[in-house]
């Protein structure tokens, strides 16, 4: 692709969005539309998009050809490479460029299950289906524990993809089933007196924290409550968490705090700051874009308009920051001091790609969408993991960044790899020619 082009319009972007900070998005970013003669296309074509898709499918085959199948049944894999069944691939070794995987009842045990969801949503072939299918046994009991909000994450991905999928045949019911159980351990965690869900600890702690990332898989509790047989009162709970967070993380320049401290008793905030960001006032680059994400998520459930401008807001403060990236891909906080800890972070790109992709056409808004693909086109030059030069890496995005503080940098993840999937699948219904602005 022509990254000229590319970092042009990213500048464009930058630049209006600074100078009008107070415009509503849409006139702002309309200001930045590329003048005449540049046509403000991402050259990602179809070939280049195809190549990518086939690529990223021969790396979870590859998962699939060592993982022992949660349900028990498949081929048993042999060797020092197997997946155990009660491991859930979440990040790659550093050493090895080879899946790590945890437990079921950790955040991040849905996302093989949904990648191949979105394999099964860019090809059709009902293997992917068998295989994700095959996930949910291992994930299923873990829908009733409270300890804290992680049933949103494992389940948004496992099993609220499943239901919108209607594959002939699918357990639609113990699809709905699980869905409700995950609504009704989120809805244990609500607090009235806060008016959001508690994020971490447990029931009943003094410390009442609510973390951005919330907002990424909250939607299932809007799906939940539609099923037959849901709560309706999860919606009013998803809704009023979203509008606190909307109030509460986002600083004036709309860049994000990543966790809100509440007192339980009074609901006053007590506390804002990072667990693993870089600082307590810096903006860590994968939560920004999960506010684009989940925001984005709640607008399409509620169609309450603040909703749609707080994903606007989101989205506008990642863009004009991620114009300081020398390769559209960010560093994993926006606001670390030169020379520190310098690694980026891939899974940022592809979450805030998977969110402007679907924003775009929500907010009738055709930068947004170009953005969107203007992320992947950058994390297709030099972020995928079978291609560019060193260690071959077994995930599909290598040089994620989960927790630089703790050393946590530079790998494979789980949930990036799902939500450039999904940016991938988004941009092939749209068709190419949408990525132009
Ligand atoms: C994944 O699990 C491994 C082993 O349990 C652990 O060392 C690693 O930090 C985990 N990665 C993430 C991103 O949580
Ligand atoms: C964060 O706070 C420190 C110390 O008060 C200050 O120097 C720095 O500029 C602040 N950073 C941001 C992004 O606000
Ligand atoms: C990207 O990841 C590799 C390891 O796969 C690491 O050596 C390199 O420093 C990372 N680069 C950046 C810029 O984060
Ligand atoms: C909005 O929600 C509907 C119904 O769940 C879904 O089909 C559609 O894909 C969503 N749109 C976006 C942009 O995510
Ligand atoms: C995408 O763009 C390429 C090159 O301009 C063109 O050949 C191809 O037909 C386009 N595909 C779609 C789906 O629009």
């Amino acid at each position: 692709m022509n990254t000229w082009r590319a970092l042009s319009l990213l500048a464009l972007l930058a630049a209006a969005a600074a100078a009008a900070a107070v415009a509503p998005a849409a006139r702002r970013l309309a200001a930045a539309r590329p003048s005449p003669g540049d046509s403000g296309c991402i050259e990602l074509d179809s070939a280049r998009l195809q190549n990518i898709i086939n690529g990223a499918l021969a790396q979870l085959e590859a998962i699939a050809a060592i993982r022992e199948r949660p349900d028990g049944s498949g081929p048993k894999p042999e060797g020092e490479r197997v997946l155990p069944a009660d491991q859930f691939p979440n990040s790659t070794d550093p050493g090895s460029g080879l899946w790590l995987g945890s437990q079921a009842s950790k955040w991040t045990a849905g996302y093989l299950a949904d990648c191949y969801w979105r394999a099964h949503a860019l090809t059709g072939d009902p293997a992917w289906v068998e295989l994700a299918a095959a996930e949910l046994p291992g994930l299923e009991p873990v829908a009733s524990e409270t300890d804290n909000h992680k049933v949103s994450h494992i389940f948004d991905s496992a099993v609220s993809e499943a239901i919108a999928a209607r594959v002939p045949g699918a357990p639609l019911q113990q699809y709905q089933r699980v869905l409700q159980t995950a609504a009704g351990s989120l809805a244990a965690r609500y607090s009235d007196r806060v008016g959001a869900i508690q994020s971490w600890n447990d029931i009943g702690d003094p410390e009442f924290d609510v973390i951005i990332d919330s907002m990424a898989s909250l939607k299932i509790m809007f799906e939940a409550a539609a099923v037959p047989g849901g709560d309706p009162a999860w919606a009013g709970m998803a809704l009023s968490h979203s509008r606190k967070v909307a109030e509460e993380h986002f600083r004036s320049d709309g860049g994000t705090y990543h966790v809100v401290r509440y007192n339980p008793q009074t609901g006053a905030v007590v506390w804002r700051g990072t667990h693993q960001g870089y600082a307590d006032n810096s903006t860590w680059a994968s939560v920004q874009a999960w506010g684009v994400v989940g925001f984005t998520h709640v607008y399409n459930a509620t169609r309450d308009p603040a909703m749609l401008a707080t994903a606007c807001t989101a989205a506008d403060y990642f863009l004009q920051r991620l114009a300081e990236a020398d390769d559209g891909v960010p560093l994993w906080d926006f606001d670390l001091p030169k020379a520190v800890q310098p690694w980026k972070d891939s899974s940022a790109a592809a979450i805030a790609a998977s969110g402007l992709l679907r924003l775009g056409p929500l907010a009738e808004e055709p930068l947004y969408t170009a953005a969107g693909a203007q992320h992947v086109a950058s994390l297709a030059d030099g972020y995928l993991g079978w291609e560019g030069g060193g260690q071959r890496v077994a995930a599909v995005l290598r040089n994620g960044t989960f927790n630089a503080p703790k050393g946590l940098h530079s790998t494979g993840l789980s949930w990036g790899d799902w939500y450039f999937l999904d940016a991938l699948s988004t941009l092939q219904r749209l068709g190419n020619s949408t990525a132009c602005a």
